[in-house]
């Protein structure tokens, strides 16, 4: 993500943005990947309140991904204005403002090194006692009284010896130690084995308590608690609102769940016949 030609750097002026409380607010955001191609983003208005969780849903390609890539300002916004606490993302230092956001993708990055060690890269002065009750709090505590040798077990590269869901609870105690006050999960309870799911759902509520959290996710149960849905189609918030409000409004949103849960409806009545 960082290997772009337009990689963003401090302005000249950039200052420190100091401890936030996670209100976040785009306005009248546009964004185009080059120069030469069409806008990707149109227009995104949208605020959330410190604390807030914010559901982002649409189809691959909508544009869920290039608003919280623009968000951790992975990428600058061509038109319109990203703002953290009022503040103008644009006239602060990268640094100030990532150590205060964390991002979990859909596969997390397991390097070569203990389990300790890997977690530790969330917040490397973080002590025993931090490291064990972060690792309690995510239920990773639970993947690591199975394993040989606990939280010295040795993890390859591509983290072999975990399944794709341990990983991401490793990834949620990761992010856990360094206590962002704005979370973003980029479809990172996807890929989650059914084993791992109850652990997940039972660690993502610890994780999220406190912070202002953008969630792009499938589960309907997911969504639904959100206290702001943005449904984005082509490059547009086509609506936003809680679920109550949008299903009451009987527009994308509404047609969503109800197809979501017809589908669901099937699924049973094939397995039950
Ligand atoms: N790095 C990139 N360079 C050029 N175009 C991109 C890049 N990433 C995404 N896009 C395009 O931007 C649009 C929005 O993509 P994205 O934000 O990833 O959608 P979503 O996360 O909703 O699936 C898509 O048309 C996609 O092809
Ligand atoms: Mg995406």
């Amino acid at each position: 993500m960082l290997d772009t030609d337009q990689e963003v750097k401090n302005s000249s002026e950039a200052r420190e943005l100091p401890q936030v409380r996670g209100e976040v607010a785009f306005e009248n955001v546009s964004f185009r990947y080059e120069e030469d191609k069409p806008d990707v983003l149109h227009d995104v208005t949208f605020h959330v309140k410190p604390g807030q969780k914010v559901a982002l849903v649409g189809p691959t390609g909508a544009g869920k991904s290039t608003i919280v890539n623009l968000l951790m300002r992975f990428y600058d916004a061509s038109g319109g204005t990203v703002r953290i606490d009022g503040i103008d993302v644009k006239e602060v230092t990268l640094a100030s403002l990532r150590k205060q956001m964390g991002i979990v993708l859909q596969d997390s990055f397991i390097f070569a090194g203990t389990l300790e060690q890997n977690m530790r890269y969330g917040n490397e002065n973080a002590s025993d006692e931090q490291l064990r009750s972060a690792g309690a709090s995510v239920r990773l505590d639970r993947v690591v009284a199975k394993l040989p040798d606990g939280y010295q077990t040795e993890l390859e590269e591509r983290g072999s010896k975990l399944s794709v869901g341990q990983r991401q609870l490793l990834a949620f105690g990761r992010v856990l130690l360094s206590d962002p006050r704005i979370l973003i999960l980029d479809e990172a309870t996807s890929s989650v084995d059914t084993e791992t799911e109850q652990h997940i759902q039972e660690a993502l509520q610890t994780l999220l308590a406190g912070r202002t959290a953008f969630i792009i996710a499938h589960r309907l149960s997911t969504i639904k608690d959100a206290d702001l849905i943005l449904v984005v189609e082509n490059g547009r918030i086509a609506e936003q609102g809680s679920h109550a409000a949008l299903m009451k409004q009987g527009g994308i949103y509404a047609n969503l769940v109800m197809t979501q849960l017809s589908m669901q409806e099937s699924v049973i009545l094939q397995t039950s016949s």
